[in-house]
């Protein structure tokens, strides 16, 4: 088995306030999993091969809670129009290219590829409707050594011509005969229903997608809160319910007993809030997607506060880059902004927090990972900090903070583990 020790300089997140740092340590990894950090190697352990990574800085890998692998295509495009009409301008017309394989298998080659590089080991990716494009983004995922949920996207009504599918129950049936395809056929990679968001289908397709998630024990991810227009448009084709979240939970699709995610929640009233909180529901935080179609700042400071799930989301390609380095400062800018101009009761986040979030935070959507633990999924990542000079020591917790505010993850990434094995 796969059993082996890192040494190196170790920083974790223990709580969202607080982090465990020890210089020249060792992290043991048994069976895929985290047997601890320790100051001294421990005799039990001493026999197993260490890999030395003295003075370089370990932590544990990053969860992306929220990324459209179809739009990394066209990431850093496109960015001049809010939600709804840049879905239709750009998103939609480059998601119906997918129905090709030939276009699909070039595209997601280099989404996995750039999956693979980046310091992300977790993710939960949308795919389109097309059932074969996303068995195949499954079994390019699943290559790169990543855990990813990956979701065959719903959509049947409010939809364009070319991208939509001609029925609830075509949906349906087309989404179970995926299930079928892929549930438990990989190591790494799951399936995840994936109601587009509730414009984009009808109470029918909604109720089918519950119920398959019911039947198959699978989680579900989907867009929630997230614009001002997005969510009177809701309200307009769902009057019946109090606010946005009640239509998912109508139709099970909101949390316990599934694990759910939902993305963005930037307009979450405290209705929905509570219900989240109740339903264990996860939020992925897409602070970048939020700038860039404009829809606004979210209150995470709110959601830590009262204890919500909450992790972090590149929201690729509302956001512009698969970078969880980038988003978690992006986090920290925007709960100043939060602070400053809309609500001063909210205080900005602290890195710590931010650590926590990119990586615990969102890690318990796959269980014990994000940590090291005893006990924890060893997800890894290894940063040779030293290439980006300073002219005087750092303490550990300072070379953390500027890894991460100077791009680190894509300048001196090193090494990287998922679940015990070595990927990078
Ligand atoms: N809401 C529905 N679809 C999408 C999407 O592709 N991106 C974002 N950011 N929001 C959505
Ligand atoms: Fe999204």
């Amino acid at each position: 088995m796969n059993n082996f020790v890192l040494k190196g300089d170790v920083a974790y997140s223990v709580s969202k306030n607080k982090t465990a740092y020890a210089e020249n340590a060792y992290i043991i990894c048994i069976e895929g999993k985290s047997a601890g950090v320790y100051r001294d190697l421990p005799e039990q352990y001493a026999s197993l091969p260490m890999k030395d990574y003295t003075g370089k800085l370990i932590i544990p890998g990053l969860v992306d809670l929220h990324i459209h692998a179809p739009q990394f295509a066209y990431r850093g495009l496109g960015m001049d129009m809010e939600l709804l009409d840049w879905l239709n301008a750009y998103a939609f017309p480059e998601e119906t290219k997918y129905a090709d394989l030939t276009y699909a298998e070039k595209a997601y080659d280099i989404f996995a590829n750039a999956m693979k590089k980046s310091a992300t080991t977790r993710a939960c990716a949308f795919s389109t409707i097309h059932k074969d494009a996303t068995v195949l983004l499954m079994r390019k995922l699943e290559n790169t050594g990543i855990v990813s949920y990956v979701g065959k996207v719903n959509m049947d009504r409010e939809s364009p011509e070319s991208y939509i599918e001609s029925s609830a129950q075509a949906s349906a049936e087309e989404t179970e005969r995926w299930i079928h395809e892929t549930a438990g056929y990989f190591n790494r990679t799951y399936p995840i229903i994936t109601p587009r968001f509730v414009p984009s289908c009808t109470p029918e397709l909604l109720s089918s997608l519950g119920e398959l998630s019911r039947r198959y024990a699978l989680p579900v991810q989907s867009h929630l809160s997230e614009n001002r227009g997005e969510i009177e448009w809701v309200k307009e084709l769902e009057p019946d319910s109090a606010f946005y979240g009640e239509v998912y939970d109508k139709y099970g699709l909101f949390g316990d007993p599934q694990k759910t995610v939902m993305a963005h929640c930037v307009y979450s009233t405290d209705d929905e809030m509570e219900l989240m909180k109740e339903r264990g529901v996860f939020v992925a935080h897409c602070p970048a997607s939020n700038m860039n179609v404009a829809s606004g700042i979210a209150p995470v400071r709110k959601y830590l506060d009262n204890d919500l799930n909450i992790g972090l989301g590149s929201d690729v390609a509302g956001g512009h880059t698969e970078s969880l380095f980038t988003t978690m400062v992006e986090t920290i800018q925007n709960s100043k902004l939060y602070w400053r101009t809309i609500d001063s009761s909210m205080k900005p986040l602290k890195f710590e927090e931010v650590f926590f979030l990119a990586t615990k935070g969102g890690g318990a959507f796959f269980g014990k990972v994000g940590s090291f633990e005893k006990g924890y999924e060893f997800d890894a990542l290894v940063f040779d900090d030293k290439t980006i000079a300073h002219p005087q020591p750092l303490s550990l917790s300072q070379r953390l903070e500027r890894l991460v505010y100077l791009g680190g993850d894509r300048r001196c990434m090193q090494a990287k583990y998922v679940k015990g094995l070595k990927i990078l």
